[in-house]
């Protein structure tokens, strides 16, 4: 199978290209370094030429609302109407649990509106939306440090979350690729409960990172207010096997 990575250089996309290559597949990993822009359009319908299918895992780098929301509408039009032309049978997007939730989250609602074009696109689809990867809660703790006068501390609600494993989401999309287009989206958690700041201080622990995590039930989440279970998969979702302490185990 042929498979174009868009954002193959990618924390997750990395992963995904190694994992199909290991395996026998075609995998192109295609991003600005190899000579593909989803922004401009540069090198795409060169490297969709003869695909069978298209993984989306490519990430806004400003991850402010407006520029969040010009990159992954662009970029989806842009990878659909390639797409079409290169009769791709099959787009995987990647995308994150609960987003339609977390309103008051601009980055999310981009990845929203991302999702909402490729259902609407008539092209044959599957959107994994996948809970926080343990390796971004140092991105968590940076969106919501603030400074006080005892230092630097990172401000969350107690919201419980299943983080999951990079790997384990790169294992989805490989799964997701055998079964073929599902039309509509399935999420991926990790194996257990965790909540956010226990999460959060836990990795900043194992990093010697000082800051330290301080609970507040009306801080926000990247500016989304949470009152529940708004970061928690649905019942009954797919899960991950690596358990947050072998993945932070691993790091050392
Ligand atoms: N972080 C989380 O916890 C989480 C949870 C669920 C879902 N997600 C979603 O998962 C996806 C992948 O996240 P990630 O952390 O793996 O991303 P990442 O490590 O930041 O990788 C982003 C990729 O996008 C590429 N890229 C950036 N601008 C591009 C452009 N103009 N044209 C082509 N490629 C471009 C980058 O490569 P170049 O620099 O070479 O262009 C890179 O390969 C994102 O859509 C994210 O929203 C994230």
């Amino acid at each position: 199978m042929r498979v174009v990575v868009v954002g193959g250089s990618g924390r997750i996309g990395a992963r995904l290209v190694a994992l199909l290559r290991e395996r026998g597949d075609d995998a192109v990993a295609a991003s600005r370094r190899s000579g593909v822009d989803v922004v401009t359009g540069a090198g795409i319908d060169a490297a969709l030429a003869g695909a069978d299918a298209v993984v989306d895992v490519s990430r806004s780098p400003s991850m402010a609302a407006p520029d969040a929301l010009a990159f992954f509408t662009g970029a989806t039009r842009t990878l659909i109407d390639a797409g079409k032309h290169a009769g791709v049978a099959h787009h995987v997007l990647l995308s994150v649990v609960g987003a339609r939730r977390l309103t008051g989250a601009g980055f999310l609602q981009a990845k929203v509106a991302q999702e909402e074009l490729l259902a609407a696109s008539g092209l044959p689809y599957t959107v994994l939306a996948a809970t926080q990867f343990f390796g971004f809660a140092t991105g968590i703790a940076d969106a919501s440090t603030r400074v006080t006068s005892a230092g630097r501390e990172v401000v969350l609600p107690d919201a419980p979350d299943q983080p999951v494993a990079e790997d384990d989401v790169a294992a989805a999309l490989v799964t997701l690729l055998d079964e073929g287009p599902r039309n509509g989206l399935v999420e991926l958690a990790g194996p257990e409960p965790m909540r956010l700041p226990r999460f959060v201080a836990t990795t900043l622990a194992a990093q010697d990172d000082p800051r330290r995590v301080v609970v507040d039930p009306s801080a926000t989440y990247f500016g989304a207010t949470i009152v529940g279970d708004e970061l928690m998969p649905s019942p009954g979702t797919r899960l991950g096997t690596i358990s947050y302490n072998a993945w932070l185990g691993a790091q050392r």
